[in-house]
């Protein structure tokens, strides 16, 4: 997918189809109403038939026959006064997506005025979502479904900034493609996706982002002492990684933010097994390490002024002949002990040890992510990631970077109650907290390894992955949380720590 600019009007551009956005006081201003006069009032035609009202992802297609744009497509984009950049990545998407199947290979997209706050944004937006709808989810399949042709999309730049909207393509693609990776390696079965082979994606694209990246192999990480992860790769034959990818963009500076993704290429319990019923998405349990690689993708390519390492721990859940029991305590890094009450609550046991090291490794903050916990869907459902955090000026920065990147991030407490929730009889702490707040005692368990650096958790279980399409985006996994990752780098290169 190329993303460009181009200066020319839209009454005169040469494409497959023009894209307009419209939002829901359907008013035809500017280019729309130059272009509605071209072809005699066809887009009031439209308008008055009420077949678009403008909410965000509606679609209505005119063909117009002789001019060098052949069709004019009106997309939603929801109320004027509510407008934000991300509404276009769900424009473009949904543009590149509909068109793109409809046998249409090149789009010119008309920006809205409301553009101008943010022109850098707003084409950022345009380039990721258009980028992100690109990608076949059914390449499995001997005949794949009908693909999206679409392979160039050009913001018509009108009055806005070109730099701007230039350095804006740049970024929107190449975090579209990061987003992609991370999707892609989300998809992959558990039989094409281990520990091993997920390392060796973060080594490709490491390479290809100019990051430095080593592997740690499960002899590495005994003589480290990581006991909680070790446990967890115990009923599996295929060995655990440990995978850290190195970005040092302000190499005088002291500060190190680590951000650290749950791994499990698939979980399917372990003794304390699973129901039957939805295992097969457990594959998608790698989601946070598969967004660590993916940012970290885009950040070696986008070259912030920061530091930033991506530590990757990998591992299955299985029950083997020695999987860790119920009842078993295991060691973690930092010498804590952990009664493991149910083998199922494993990412905790991972991202435990993952913890300790990006520690070692001399982070100054830590942002985890995972898909951790059932009861964060029961919270939030599919419409937000839950949030933990030790630090409330780090955390309230950090909500207010991600308020407008595409991804929902909502903040739950973690009270020293559940620290209760997690007390063990004769180890430290044990891995589950019981039946309430179970997203709340999996974040308090965390807070056991990360010491007092400032840390965010993210439980990204209801908004890694969705069971249904939209019109921007194939169903399957959402590329959550490279979005926010990449913001948060951003904020931190542009203001300092
Ligand atoms: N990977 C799961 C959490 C999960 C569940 C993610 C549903 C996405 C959708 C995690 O390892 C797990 O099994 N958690 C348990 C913890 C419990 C045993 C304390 C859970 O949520 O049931
Ligand atoms: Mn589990
Ligand atoms: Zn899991």
């Amino acid at each position: 997918m190329q993303v460009r600019i181009a200066a020319e009007a839209a009454t005169s551009v040469v494409t497959g189809t023009l894209v307009l956005p419209l939002f829901t006081d359907k008013r035809l201003d500017g280019a729309a109403a130059e272009i509605d006069a071209a072809l005699g009032g066809a887009l009031t035609d439209v308008l008055e038939s009420g077949e678009i009202a403008g909410k965000p992802n509606e679609i209505a297609v005119v063909h117009a026959k002789d001019r060098p744009y052949h069709r004019v497509a009106l997309i939603g984009l929801g109320e004027r006064k509510a407008f934000t950049p991300a509404a276009l990545a769900k424009l473009a998407g949904t543009a590149v997506r509909t068109l793109g199947k409809r046998n249409v290979a090149k789009l010119a997209i008309v920006l809205p005025d409301e553009a101008a706050a943010d022109p850098l944004l707003a084409a950022s937006a345009v380039a990721e979502g258009a980028t992100a709808a690109t990608l076949d989810t059914t390449t499995y399949r001997t005949e794949p479904d009908r693909p999206v042709v679409t392979d160039e999309v050009v913001i018509l730049a009108g009055a806005l900034d070109g730099a701007a909207l230039g350095a804006g393509c740049t970024r929107g693609t190449v975090l579209g493609e990061a987003v992609n990776y991370a999707r892609l390696m989300a998809l992959t079965p558990g039989n094409d996706m281990t520990p091993t082979i997920m390392a060796e994606r973060a080594r490709v694209l490491g390479a290809e982002a100019g990051l430095q990246v080593e592997v740690l192999d499960e002899a590495a990480m005994q003589a480290k002492g990581m006991g909680a992860l070790l446990g967890v790769s115990r009923g599996s034959d295929e060995p655990a990684t440990l995978t850290v990818m190195t970005y040092r963009g302000n190499p005088s500076s002291p500060d190190l933010l680590a951000l650290v993704g749950k791994g499990l290429t698939f979980d399917s319990g372990g003794i304390s097994i699973k129901p039957a019923l939805d295992m097969h998405e457990m594959k998608y349990d790698m989601c946070g390490g598969a967004g660590v690689i993916g940012a970290m993708y885009a950040i070696g390519k986008l070259k912030p002024k920061l530091n930033v390492i991506g530590i990757i721990p990998s591992s299955e859940n299985l029950p083997g002949p020695r999987a860790v029991k119920p009842g078993d305590i295991l060691r973690a890094m930092n010498g804590k002990t952990i009664e493991v009450i149910n083998t199922d609550a494993e990412g905790r046991l991972l991202l435990a040890d993952a913890l300790c090291y990006a520690r070692e490794l001399g982070a100054t903050r830590l942002v985890d992510a995972a898909t951790l916990t059932g009861a964060c869907v029961i919270a939030l459902g599919h419409a937000a990631s839950g949030v933990m955090s030790n630090d409330d000026a780090f955390v309230n920065g950090f909500l207010e970077v991600v308020a407008d990147v595409g991804e929902r991030y909502w903040r739950l407490p973690l009270f020293d109650d559940y620290d209760k929730q997690i007390k063990s009889d004769i180890a430290d702490i044990k891995n589950t907290g019981g039946r309430y707040a179970g997203a709340e005692t999996a974040g308090a368990f965390l807070r056991n390894f990360v010491a007092d650096v400032p840390w965010i958790h993210l439980d990204i279980a209801g908004t890694a992955y969705l069971d249904k399409e939209s019109s921007y985006l194939a169903k399957g996994p959402t590329g959550t949380p490279v979005r926010a990752f990449l913001a948060l780098v951003e904020h931190f290169a542009k203001n300092g720590h």
